[in-house]
This record gives C-alpha cells, sequence and structure tokens, in this order.
C-alpha cells in the first residue's frame, strides 16, 4: 500500500527572523512512518521543520508553513491509499510577512492573524481523496467527543485521538497514549513508546474495511 503522512509543527513566518509554531516534535508522525515501512509499505513523509532523521526508505518532502504542507499534500495525493495527517499544522497565521525584522517601538504589539488552510478538511471536498483518511485530534477534554466530530466533519475512516494534556504523553514526549474513534466505536491503545504505538495504528489503518 502506499502510505502519506504529515508530521511535525509549521512554522508561520512574522518577519524574516520570527515566526508562530508549537511544541510538536515530529516523533509521532515519523514513527508512523517508519512504522509503515517497516511493514513493507510505501511511505511518502511530508513534514515541517524537525530535528529527526528521516526513517530508511522513506520519501520525504520538507516544509515549513500550513500552505506549503496543504501545496505538497495536494501534489502528491494521487495514487495514495492511505493518509495519515498527524501534523500540528498552525491554525492561524499572520496576515502578513513583513519584509524587514519588525523594530522594537510600542509598549504592546497587536498581531493580525488569518486561519491557515484546512488539509484534512480539504482532503475529500478538494483534494478528492478516496483512499483511507486518518486524522488526528490533540484535545485537553472531551476528547472523544471532540475527536468523534471531526472523524463525521472531515469525512474521516479514523481519528487518533490524544489528550495533550497529559503530562509525559502528546507533544514533545517519547510516549503517547491514544483512542482510536471509529464511526461505530472506539478502541484504547494503552500508553507506550511512540514507536509501539505507530505500529498498532499501522495495523489498524491497514484492516479498514473498503
Ligand atoms: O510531534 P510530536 O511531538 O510527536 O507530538 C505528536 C502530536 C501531539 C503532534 C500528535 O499526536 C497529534 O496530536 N497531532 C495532531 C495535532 C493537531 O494539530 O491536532 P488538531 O486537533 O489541531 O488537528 C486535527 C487534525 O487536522 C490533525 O490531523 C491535523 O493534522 C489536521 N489539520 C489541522 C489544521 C490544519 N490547518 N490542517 C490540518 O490538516
Amino acid at each position: 500500500m502506499k502510505f502519506l503522512i504529515t508530521a511535525g509543527p509549521t512554522r508561520e513566518p512574522l518577519d524574516p527572523v520570527r515566526y508562530l509554531t508549537n511544541r510538536s516534535s515530529g516523533r509521532m508522525g515519523y514513527a508512523l512512518a517508519g512504522a509503515a515501512r517497516h511493514e513493507g509499505h510505501e511511505v511518502l513523509l511530508i513534514s515541517g521543520p524537525t530535528t529527526l532523521d528521516v526513517p530508511a526508505g522513506v520519501d520525504f518532502i520538507p516544509v515549513e508553513t500550513a500552505q506549503q504542507m496543504y501545496d505538497a499534500v495536494q501534489d502528491m495525493i494521487k495514487g495514495v491509499d492511505v493518509a495519515i495527517l498527524c501534523a500540528a499544522v498552525a491554525d492561524y497565521r499572520p496576515v502578513v510577512c513583513a519584509e524587514q525584522k519588525i523594530k522594537k517601538q510600542a509598549d504592546k504589539l497587536v498581531l493580525e492573524l488569518e486561519r491557515t488552510p484546512d488539509i484534512l478538511g480539504s482532503m475529500r471536498s478538494v483534494f478528492g481523496f478516496e483512499g483511507k483518511l486518518i486524522g488526528f485530534a490533540a484535545e485537553t477534554n472531551d476528547v472523544i467527543a471532540y475527536g468523534r466530530d471531526k472523524l463525521v466533519r472531515k469525512k474521516c475512516d479514523m481519528i487518533v485521538a490524544n489528550d495533550v494534556s497529559k503530562p509525559g504523553i502528546g507533544f514533545d514526549s517519547r510516549e503517547n497514549e491514544v483512542v482510536l474513534i471509529y464511526p461505530n466505536h472506539e478502541v484504547y491503545l494503552a500508553q507506550d513508546t511512540k514507536e509501539h504505538i505507530a505500529l498498532q495504528i499501522i495495523e489498524h489503518a491497514t484492516i479498514i474495511p473498503s
């Protein structure tokens, strides 16, 4: 099978030296890419900036911004059987990126932000993707309810939901604990290394019925 996996954070520039980003290390997405490759699949990893090594045998497209990730996914989605969108894409970006470094002036600086393109939400409606679609949900409360809402709104086959308020899992940690949300049931994966969690997610992803 051919997998497309997104990973890492995006960086949304404010000026030539500053950007808005988040705490994603890329570990969960890279572990998914490594696990899918380990299971013999063809894998394309599209990732925001991280310090990780790309797993052996995995094709790789580095990006920085949400718009670049959106464009790369749209360009590469043809022929993909399973898409897993694990990246922590910025939801907002500065409306303007200053050409010069912003100088210190007034005591307060107000930034105007606008929505970034919704990659997961575009997969079916804009990109016409008909393969298996797996999204992530990073929640701090009502994890199952919000995850289930994403499953339906974004027309996914499965949502991998994690409670990112729990210490020791989620953003920038070595372990995770997730709930796989399917249309009619849920599967809980107990806390474990991201590599072990990834192998279980890939196993589930390959047996989703058409
Ligand atoms: O990278 P690590 O340090 O290993 O951390 C792993 C993780 C916590 C980042 C990962 O497990 C995770 O939860 N990834 C999703 C993070 C996220 O941004 O979740 P969300 O609930 O805001 O987004 C929901 C889904 O929409 C995700 O599949 C996301 O990739 C996608 N999305 C979001 C915004 C956007 N503009 N386009 C998108 O496609």
